[in-house]
Formats: C-alpha cells, sequence, structure tokens
C-alpha cells in the first residue's frame, strides 16, 4: 500500500506546501498537510484550560480530538470540535506553538497514528518533518526539501508583503532558525532527511522545476 506514498520533508519555508500540492495534483493524490495537523492540536490545546504538562489533562484532549481535514484546489481547511480554524492556524505564532506541542510524546503518538491511517487508503503526498523516517518509513519515493535559512525568509518576507501584511525580515530570520532548531534537536522524531530521501536544495529552483525533478524521479528511468 506504500506504494502509493510519496514523502515530502524539510524545514519551514522550503516551499514544502507548494511543491507538495502541485505534486498531489499532476500524479492524482491526496495531499496531506501533517504541519496543518500540528497546528490544529496547538490551537485546541492554547484555546482550552488545560496544563499541556499535565499527562492526564492532555491525554483526555487528545481522546477528544474531533480533527478533520478537507483538501481543495485553494488548500487544506482544517476544522477542530466541528470549527474551521484553517486561517487562524496560519500566523507564524501558531508555527511556534505548533513546534512546541510536536515535541510532546503523546501528541506525536496520535497524530502518527491518524496519518497512517490516512496513508492506508494510499495515493497520498504527505509533507512534514517526519514523514520519510517515522510515519511511512516504507515509502517508496521520499524527497527532503531544504533551501538556505535566508532564501527561506525572504520568500516568506515577500509573501507577507505581497499579501499587504507587515513583515520584518530580520525577525522572521531569527524565527526560522530558531524553528528549525527547535524542530531538527527535539528527541523524538527530528527534522532529518530518512536515509534514502532524495535531498533537494530548492534555493535556486523555483517551484515548477522541483515538481519535474520529483517527477522524473518517481517514473524511474
Ligand atoms: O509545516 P508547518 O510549518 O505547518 O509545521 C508546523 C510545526 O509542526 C513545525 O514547526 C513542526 C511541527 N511538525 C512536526 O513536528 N511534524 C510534522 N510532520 C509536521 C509538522
Amino acid at each position: 500500500m506504500s506504494n502509493d506514498i510519496v514523502t515530502i520533508d524539510g524545514p519551514s519555508g522550503g516551499g514544502k506546501s507548494t511543491v507538495s500540492q502541485m505534486l498531489a495534483a499532476r500524479l492524482h493524490y491526496t495531499y496531506l498537510d501533517t504541519g496543518a495537523m500540528y497546528r490544529a492540536v496547538g490551537i485546541k490545546i492554547v484555546r482550552s484550560d488545560i496544563d499541556e504538562k499535565n499527562p492526564e489533562q492532555l491525554a483526555r484532549l487528545l481522546d477528544h480530538l474531533d480533527l478533520r481535514l478537507t483538501t481543495d484546489a485553494a488548500g487544506t481547511r482544517v476544522t477542530v470540535d466541528g470549527e474551521d480554524v484553517s486561517e487562524a492556524i496560519r500566523t507564524a505564532e501558531m508555527g511556534m506553538v505548533a513546534s512546541r506541542v510536536s515535541a510532546i510524546p503523546a501528541v506525536r503518538r496520535t497524530l502518527t497514528a491518524l496519518q497512517q491511517e490516512m496513508g492506508r487508503q494510499g495515493k497520498i503526498v504527505a509533507e512534514g518533518r517526519d514523514m520519510g523516517t517515522v510515519v511511512f518509513p516504507n515509502a517508496p519515493h521520499k524527497f527532503y526539501l531544504d533551501a538556505t535559512a535566508e532564501e527561506r525568509a525572504r520568500r516568506r518576507h515577500l509573501q507577507l508583503l505581497e499579501k499587504g501584511q507587515q513583515s520584518d525580515y530580520q525577525r522572521l530570520l531569527q524565527q526560522i532558525i530558531q524553528r528549525d532548531q527547535d524542530d531538527s534537536s527535539r528527541d523524538l522524531a527530528p527534522l532529518k532527511p530518512a536515509d534514502d530521501a532524495i535531498i533537494i536544495d530548492s534555493s535556486t529552483m523555483d517551484a515548477e522545476a522541483v515538481v519535474r525533478f520529483m517527477l522524473e524521479r518517481i517514473s524511474g528511468p
């Protein structure tokens, strides 16, 4: 079944989401945005009055987690307990919260199981940090998409300006470096390429070039 799974891991801001969605569309696969799942759990924890360090309280929250993802051309829509949080989870602050809660073992266990369940249906492009290493170790096509921190901060900066939002490049760069550091240094499922992943440095490639390269590798010689 894992024959139909493509994994795309890498640090934040490396263009994973754009590339994963484009690749999924070309392959007619379903796009699985696992970062959105960590963000959704993050928002649920932040909005609740539980102490996330209290194992019983956290277990109760995770047991009652009603998390749904739907994907369409516009991207992934996420609902938690029936409430659409798709926009609310996309802030830089929620990215930091997601990174923090993603280091909690019970959170990872719960989301890993959910992701593997989604993967059982096959034909998915799974995007995250540990797709190729932990969640789908048998996937036949694994990619690790990287770019320099400066280039990732520059892209994010331009995106925010295009949306008419304020942006501070130096602050973004610091946040990116901090999140990379947190995501790669945690004990559990740290951010790193799987041994059998193809590493792509997209610093000087656009999304179309990356997708074309991936399609070539997937279809084989
Ligand atoms: O891809 P993203 O920026 O939406 O992810 C938000 C955070 O969630 C990221 O900093 C680390 C965490 N995450 C994770 O630990 N494992 C994944 N598979 C996906 C995201």
